[in-house]
C-alpha cells in the first residue's frame, strides 16, 4: 500500500520482486484464491483479459487456462522489476499471447472494449479506488466482467487475534512504513477496499460478493450491464 506515490511503491515493489514472487506462488491456498477470483470474470475461450497491477504475473496461468491459446492476458503494472519476473515466467512457459506494459493502472486507458478486468491485492496502493475503478469499468464490454481481491480487517466474531495478525502483516508490506499515514494503514487500506467495492455496486450488476480465509480475504466481481 502506498501513501507516498508511486516511487516509493516502485521502489520497494522492485527491491523485493524475487521474493515477492516466491510468496505470490507458494503461500498455502493463495492459488486457490487466484482461481477463485478468476472463475468471477467468467472468461471463455477467446477472450481478452487485462489484469492491473499484475506484478510477477501469478495469475497469469488461471488466466490463460480460461482464455485458451487464442484469447490474450494483458498485464499491467508501474514496477520494472516486478515486470521482470512476469517476463521471465512468460518466456519459460513460452506463452505467446501473454503480454505486460510498464505503466500507471489508475490512469491507463484501454483502447479497446476487452472482456474483463482483474486487479488482486492493488485497490489498497490507489490513492483514488472509485475513479480508478470506474475507469476500468469504462473499457469493459457490456457483459464482460471486473473481479477483485484484497486482504482487509476481518469483521467475524473471533476477529481481534486474526486483525492483529494481519495488521502486522500491513505495516511489513506497506512501502515506507507507517510514516506519512494520518490513520493507520490497515484502516486506509480498509477505506479504499469500501470504495472499490462501491464503484462496483454502483456501476456494474449481478455483484457477488464473498470472503475467505477467516474473513481476511474478500473476493467480489460484477459484470457490465448489457
Ligand atoms: C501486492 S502486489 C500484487 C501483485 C499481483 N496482482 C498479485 O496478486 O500477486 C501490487 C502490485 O501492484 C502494482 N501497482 C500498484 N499500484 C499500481 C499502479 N497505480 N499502476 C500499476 N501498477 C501498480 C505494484 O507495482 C505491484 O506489482
Amino acid at each position: 500500500m502506498s501513501r507516498r506515490g508511486p516511487s516509493t511503491a516502485q521502489q520497494f515493489y522492485g527491491r523485493w520482486a524475487r521474493l515477492y514472487d516466491l510468496l505470490a506462488v507458494a503461500t498455502p491456498g493463495l492459488s486457490r484464491l487466484r482461481s477463485r477470483v478468476v472463475d468471477e470474470l467468467r472468461l471463455s475461450p477467446g477472450d481478452t483479459v487485462v489484469e492491473m497491477g499484475c506484478g510477477t504475473g501469478a495469475n497469469f496461468p488461471h488466466l490463460r487456462r480460461r482464455v485458451g491459446p487464442e484469447g490474450r492476458v494483458i498485464g499491467v503494472d508501474f514496477t520494472r522489476g516486478m515486470l521482470e519476473q512476469a517476463r521471465d515466467r512468460i518466456d519459460r512457459e513460452g506463452w505467446e499471447n501473454v503480454h505486460i506494459v510498464q505503466a500507471d493502472a489508475a490512469t491507463f486507458s484501454l483502447r479497446e472494449d476487452v472482456d474483463a478486468v482483474l486487479a488482486t491485492f492493488v485497490i489498497g496502493m490507489l490513492d483514488d479506488p472509485y475513479s480508478t475503478v470506474s475507469r476500468w469499468l469504462d473499457g469493459i464490454r457490456p457483459g464482460g466482467g471486473l473481479a477483485l481481491l484484497d486482504a482487509g480487517q476481518s469483521s467475524r466474531a473471533y476477529s481481534w487475534p486474526v486483525n492483529q495478525a494481519f495488521r502486522g502483516l500491513v505495516l511489513a508490506s506497506t512501502p515506507g512504513g507507517t510514516s506519512g499515514f494520518e490513520k493507520p494503514p490497515w484502516y486506509v487500506l480498509d477505506e479504499r477496499i469500501a470504495e472499490s467495492r462501491r464503484a462496483l455496486s454502483d456501476r456494474t450488476v449481478a455483484v457477488r460478493d464473498s470472503q475467505h480465509a477467516l474473513g481476511v480475504v474478500r473476493i467480489t466481481g460484477g459484470r457490465v450491464a448489457e
